[in-house]
């Protein structure tokens, strides 16, 4: 019934390349429904989950000093590749999370361009930056990458992942009912797992191949840690075709228990997600001990590979469902994919544990106030932990007035000076003025009916403050 529900959606497309497009997306929507339903129940045996064999996660370190190829020979195999389709949810962006400021009116994108144009001159060398847009963020995109057109050292190309038609919880039919239906909460990006396929789809891949470029690397757009590494690109081209597939993954701490995990599962290395884990495990899968390390969502991968892949309909990552409910309250469902979780079909995968300083993710406004403050210094794009820094990053917890973007800027007026910062916790009705400084661990708390406004200048150092202050 779906499919013919599809092709009458697609029956109502206006002109012969919009048709052409949505079929294309639609053969992959199909197969994710059927499988949606076919799959419905199996989960993964828990008893067959194998920690990681010894040679299947190899350590940073080790292949730093390995690396043999000059970087000129292995840049010019490359493409930079940044999902750039997610809307930033949870922090409540309007539009895409890459265009939010970072520092000085530069965005993650800006940021991102910095990096590849500094990489491409330093090297003499013409690295590509690819970006993978969804219909919610091509537009700002476009606008914000404009102004590179023509510049030294930068070529950027984008195309865009599929759009996919929610389907209605109860009745399984398709939300849109035309094909040009410009509500856009009737449509979604269907996760970055799309990346293969849309790359294919797209004619970007076969650009790329054309280029001479062999090896793509996938990373968040918010993670500036993920810079190109030579160490682990001389890793996948020195092995000539054998390692067609490398996950950055780092060691877990507390606050990052519910990452994936690389496992052993019947003969073949697996991306294991909290979302695949029966209930009464899911503590076992939290605990450090047992799976110490995660993915960060940072991939490197053979082109010719992703087009053996997808052109064998290989790519059969398992299907996570997201619950959403409409304006009207009518409840709806997403499939979606993610992309790590292909690691099993591509030959000689193998992790690369990584210093955490390369998983710099903004999921938070707390993540954001870390990256924009001085405990990091920019580096040609890149983030680097400040040398005046003692220790890691502190930890941060910002209240619920805090975390979506338009809550956080208007309630912190500067950035304040972190460097000396342990523990931060901020709730309530609370502003903070500019130029302020916070040392040790400060927590500021409103209660209801409470305001604080933290003054302009004030230096606070192991302080509580709470109640109300007006100045
Ligand atoms: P996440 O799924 O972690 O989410 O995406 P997000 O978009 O950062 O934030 P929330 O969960 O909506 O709050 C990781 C990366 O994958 C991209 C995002 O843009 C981000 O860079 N992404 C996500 C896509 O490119 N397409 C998608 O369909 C989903």
């Amino acid at each position: 019934r779906m499919r013919a529900e599809l092709d009458e959606l697609l029956a109502t497309a206006q002109d012969a390349e919009d048709q052409f497009m949505m079929q294309q997306e639609f053969k992959t929507y199909h197969k994710l429904f059927s499988r949606y339903l076919n799959e419905a129940g199996s989960t993964i045996k828990w008893d067959k989950i194998q920690p990681p064999a010894d040679d299947l996660v190899i350590p940073f370190e080790e292949l730093a000093a390995e690396a043999r190829l000059p970087p000129k020979e292995l840049l010019s195999k490359l493409a930079v590749l940044k999902l750039n389709g997610g809307l930033g949810t949870t922090m409540g962006c309007v539009g895409p999370k890459s265009a939010i400021e970072v520092r000085a009116g530069q965005t993650f994108l800006d940021l991102t361009v910095r990096q590849i144009q500094h990489l491409n001159t330093t090297h003499g060398v013409s690295v590509p930056l690819v970006l993978m847009n969804s219909f919610n963020t091509h537009e700002d995109t476009l606008r914000i990458v404009r102004k590179y057109e023509g510049i030294e050292g930068v070529n950027i190309l984008t195309f865009n992942q599929s759009r996919m038609p929610r389907i209605f919880k109860e009745s399984l039919t398709p939300v849109p009912q035309t094909a040009d239906d410009p509500d856009r909460t009737h449509w979604y990006p269907p996760g970055h797992g799309d990346v293969y396929a849309s790359l294919e789809r797209s004619g970007i891949l076969d650009a790329l191949r054309s280029m001479g470029k062999e090896i793509v690397f996938i990373s968040n757009v918010d993670n500036l840690g993920a810079t190109v590494s030579l160490p682990i690109l001389d890793k996948m081209v020195s092995s000539d075709g054998d390692i067609e597939f490398i996950m950055e993954v780092t060691d877990k701490t507390k606050a990052d228990v519910k990452g994936g995990t690389i496992i052993t599962y019947e003969g073949r290395s697996k991306l294991l997600e909290i979302a695949q884990v029966p209930s009464d495990k899911v503590e076992e899968f939290k605990s450090i001990k047992k799976f110490k390390i995660f993915n960060t969502n940072s991939l490197w991968c053979s082109l010719p590979a992703i087009k053996r892949l997808v052109n064998d309909n290989a790519l059969n990552m398992d299907i996570i469902v997201n619950n959403k409910s409409l304006s009207d309250g009518s409840s709806v469902i997403q499939l979606e994919q993610a992309c790590g979780a292909a690691m099993e079909y591509f030959r000689g995968a193998i992790g690369v544990n990584v210093p955490r300083s390369r998983f710099l993710p903004v999921k938070k406004t707390s993540d954001l106030l870390l990256v924009q403050s001085n405990l990091y210094d920019l580096v040609s794009g890149s983030l680097i932990l400040s040398p005046l820094r003692i220790g890691g990053p502190p930890v941060i917890k910002l209240g619920a007035e805090f975390s979506k973007m338009a809550g956080y800027q208007s309630r912190i007026l500067s950035t304040p000076d972190l460097l000396e910062l342990d523990h931060l916790t901020i709730s309530g009705d609370v502003i903070l003025g500019s130029d302020i400084t916070l040392r040790g661990t400060v927590i500021i708390v409103a209660s209801h009916g409470e305001h604080i406004d933290v003054p302009s200048g004030a230096v606070f150092e192991n302080k509580i403050v709470t109640g109300s202050l007006r100045i």
